[in-house]
């Protein structure tokens, strides 16, 4: 394995993909994972990456890599690649659900807006001490993240620190993307907190990105999973199950402040059939398999420090163990608000608010009846 020195800049990738899982679309089979480990441990000894962890959230594989080869490295993306093939194969042989959706176009599933695996990855230069919280979601998309990443870097009733400490006080920039035109703005916060908050509220056009701290050595603060893995034809597909790297504490937000927005159980779009919206429900892994309606869309975030280019945790040896925040009894009160904002849009069943807008629906046979039915409108 290559030697790791403190003037090397640490890369972390996380890299998600569907590719199968047991009962329709709720947890990958445990050979799945299995499969991934070994094919990301052949390539930690191979020296292509530094340190992995494999984890899910629903039916979701999610791969936490650290490394010292910069972002969009094709051997890294391989390395990704490979694992979901070999988990691909299992998922075939047992005839699981969905088996290889994000990667091969002609698997079995109506869901063909997951095509390819979806990465958010950031590269720094570890300081004295490095937590990184790692949030995964399921049933929903990248832009989901925007409300809480401006809760937790522009909102001083959330993040007390943009107040109160020195390091915080000149805010954060905010890259946005527009997914549609594939441009990209960077504007300041908090100087330009109405215009950040003008783009980002249209969450079906606008997703954020990146933070970045103002101090330059800190750098990227904060990364979501809004783009595709290079290796695969890039065109934005909507509901993606996104994935969002967070770095906490001296000079950004604390643990805490950046968990705090998630005790709110906001509106996402892409449960159900990628159609609807419900409220976000914070769990463990363990409870992340999809229960009610394909959902409500779930929400994990694990704690990890970064040291010298590896992960740490709560091993003491063997696989990483990392800290599970919303495992805890505080959450159940955010978990029964969930469910009960979640049960309510329900209730609207096929009709808007319940669902998303006609052009932004995953499936929808909208121009099919409109096409048959068109000769016995009559003009009022
Ligand atoms: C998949 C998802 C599900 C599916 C639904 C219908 O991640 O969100 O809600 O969209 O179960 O799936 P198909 O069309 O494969 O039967
Ligand atoms: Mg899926
Ligand atoms: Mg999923």
């Amino acid at each position: 394995m290559a030697h790791f020195t403190s003037a090397m800049k640490t890369t972390v990738s996380l890299i998600k993909a569907d590719v199968g899982s047991v009962a329709g679309h709720s947890k990958p089979h445990p050979k799945m994972m299995t499969e991934c480990r070994r094919v990301l441990s052949e390539g930690m000894k191979n020296g292509t990456i530094r340190d992995f962890y494999v984890t899910r959230v629903g039916d979701d594989i999610n791969l936490l890599m650290t490394h010292t080869r910069g972002e969009d490295n094709p051997d890294v993306h391989k390395l990704a690649w490979d694992a979901f093939m070999a988990a691909t194969k299992i998922a075939q042989n047992l005839h699981l659900y969905g088996a290889g959706q994000d990667l091969l176009s002609e698997a079995f599933s109506g869901n063909v807006r997951g095509m390819g695996p979806g990465a958010a990855e950031m590269t720094f230069e570890e300081r004295k001490s490095e937590p990184l919280i790692v949030l995964m979601a399921d049933k929903t998309e990248p832009s989901a993240f925007s409300l809480p990443l401006c809760r937790m870097f522009l909102d001083p009733f959330t993040t007390t620190g943009l107040v109160i400490d020195e390091r915080l006080h000149g805010g954060f920039q905010f890259e946005i993307v527009n997914v549609f035109e594939k441009k990209r703005i960077i504007l300041n916060g908090p100087e330009e907190m109405y215009d950040i908050l003008a783009f980002l509220g249209d969450t079906i056009h606008y997703a954020l990105k990146r933070v970045f701290s103002k101090d330059a050595g800190i750098g990227t603060a904060a990364v979501v999973s809004t783009e595709k893995l290079s290796l695969i034809a890039g065109k934005y597909v909507g509901k993606d199950d996104p994935v969002c790297l967070v770095r906490s504490q001296a000079g950004l937000p604390a643990v805490g402040e950046v968990l705090q927005p998630f005790a709110f159980p906001a509106y996402v779009s892409g449960w159900m059939r990628g159609s609807h919206y419900g409220a976000w429900y914070p769990c463990s892994v363990s409870d992340s398999d999809p229960t009610y309606h394909d959902g409500p869309p779930r929400l994990v975030a694990l704690g990890f420090q970064v040291n010298d280019g590896r992960l740490v945790g709560l091993e003491e040896s063997g696989e990483h163990i990392p800290i599970e925040y919303f495992e805890g009894s505080c959450w159940d009160t955010v978990r029964e608000e969930a469910m009960k904002q979640s049960m309510h849009m329900r209730r609207h069943g096929p009709f808007m608010p319940a669902i998303l807008p006609p052009e932004e629906m995953e499936y929808t046979t909208l121009p099919a009846v409109r096409k048959k039915l068109e000769g016995r409108f009559e003009k009022l």
